[in-house]
């Protein structure tokens, strides 16, 4: 009881701590994600939130980048906002504070990261030790982390930033502090982009998606859900590749029977039908939310725009290489999320 009140308290405490400005900035916030829209146009839903509330709650920054910094927040902050599920109504105020109250300071924490980061040289001494104390001792808030899901560890993490810099710094020594942002902001969405996949692949069973794609996809999509599409979207998404998976193995089951035994091992191709499936909707689904993202910077200023081009292109190269999931045992030093109380 009395520690019920301590955490009543403390709780009126946070709320009124906010300033005028973040009051309002958490009342927008709330009607935003309230109304019906977040469901049938979640899109509409994250343009908003990018530019009338994210992007007048952000200062001390070069006009230029808040783009950046607004659209892939915004992804984090549907993402969690998605989750709340039927916990929304009692849940969503305490979200709504967190983020408004505690933006600024999650960007600075974050773009004090990227400056260490991009101080890598090859030479770099002690370059992931320096990387893992700092995420160790700040805040890694739910809707801008800087280690984005609590199965990572923070060493593989610094590992994989470790690898994003040498490689962009292999390509551009010189490479901009700028451009470490945007590079660094698109390979942590990155991560929560992975998990669809990884999601995807573990309930899917190809003997059923390969019986019934349509129906099938569709039933896996109700546990799974793309956080910007509507309803309508995933089927559309679900009937249009599942086609073009049927195709694809259909194809491979003809030149399997026109040449019979004929082919090498090397040379056979295998239908997998989850996979396919996955690989195209990731197709398709990232291709949708480049396209939201660049909206935003066309909000803001088209001379971005250019430069996220050439940065998620930059990624979708290294994305192969730098393979988070096959580093988990490295370093147990975790730090988990930081939701709201
Ligand atoms: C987003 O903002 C536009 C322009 O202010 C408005 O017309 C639209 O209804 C808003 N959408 C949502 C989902 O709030
Ligand atoms: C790296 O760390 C070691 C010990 O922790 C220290 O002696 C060394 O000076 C550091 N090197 C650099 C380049 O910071």
């Amino acid at each position: 009881m009395k520690q019920q009140l301590i955490f009543l308290l403390v709780g009126v405490a946070k709320v009124l701590s906010l300033t005028q400005d973040q009051k309002a900035c958490s009342s927008r916030f709330i009607e935003l994600f309230s109304q019906e829209a977040f469901k049938i146009q979640p899109m509409s839903v994250y343009a908003n939130l990018t530019t009338d509330i994210c992007f007048p709650q952000i200062t001390n920054i070069q006009h230029s980048l808040k783009p950046t910094i607004c659209a892939y927040q915004g992804l984090f902050v549907i993402e969690y906002i998605d989750k709340l599920g039927v916990s929304f109504p009692e849940k969503i105020r305490a979200f709504a504070d967190d983020y408004c109250k505690n933006i600024q300071e999650a960007m600075n924490d974050k773009l004090q990261l990227i400056n260490i980061l991009n101080s890598y040289q090859p030479d770099y001494q002690n370059y992931t030790q320096k990387c893992e104390d700092y995420i160790f001792s700040h805040s890694n808030m739910w809707f801008d982390p800087t280690k984005p899901s609590d199965d990572i560890t923070i060493g593989v993490m610094c590992e994989a930033y470790q690898e994003l810099f040498t490689s962009l710094k292999s390509y551009n020594p010189a490479l901009k502090y700028e451009d470490a942002i945007i590079y660094t902001y698109a390979f942590i969405y990155q991560t929560l982009i992975d998990r669809y996949d990884m999601d995807f692949l573990n309930v899917c069973v190809d003997s059923q998606l390969q019986a019934n794609p349509e129906d099938y996809c569709n039933e896996l999509m109700s546990k799974i859900d793309f956080i910007l599409l509507n309803e309508d979207e995933e089927k559309q998404l679900c009937s249009v590749n599942g086609k073009k998976m049927k195709k694809r193995c259909h194809d491979i089951d003809r030149v399997e029977s026109e040449q019979g035994n004929n082919i090498s091992p090397e040379g056979h191709e295998y239908c997998f039908p989850c996979a396919f499936t996955i690989g195209y909707m990731m197709h398709d689904y990232n291709y949708g939310v480049e396209k939201q993202i660049k909206d935003v910077f066309i909000a803001f200023s088209k001379k971005a725009t250019g430069i996220l081009k050439d940065a998620s292109k930059e990624l979708q190269q290294k994305q192969d290489k730098i393979d988070l999931q096959k580093k988990l045992e490295k370093s147990q030093l975790t730090s988990q999320i930081q939701l709201p109380a």
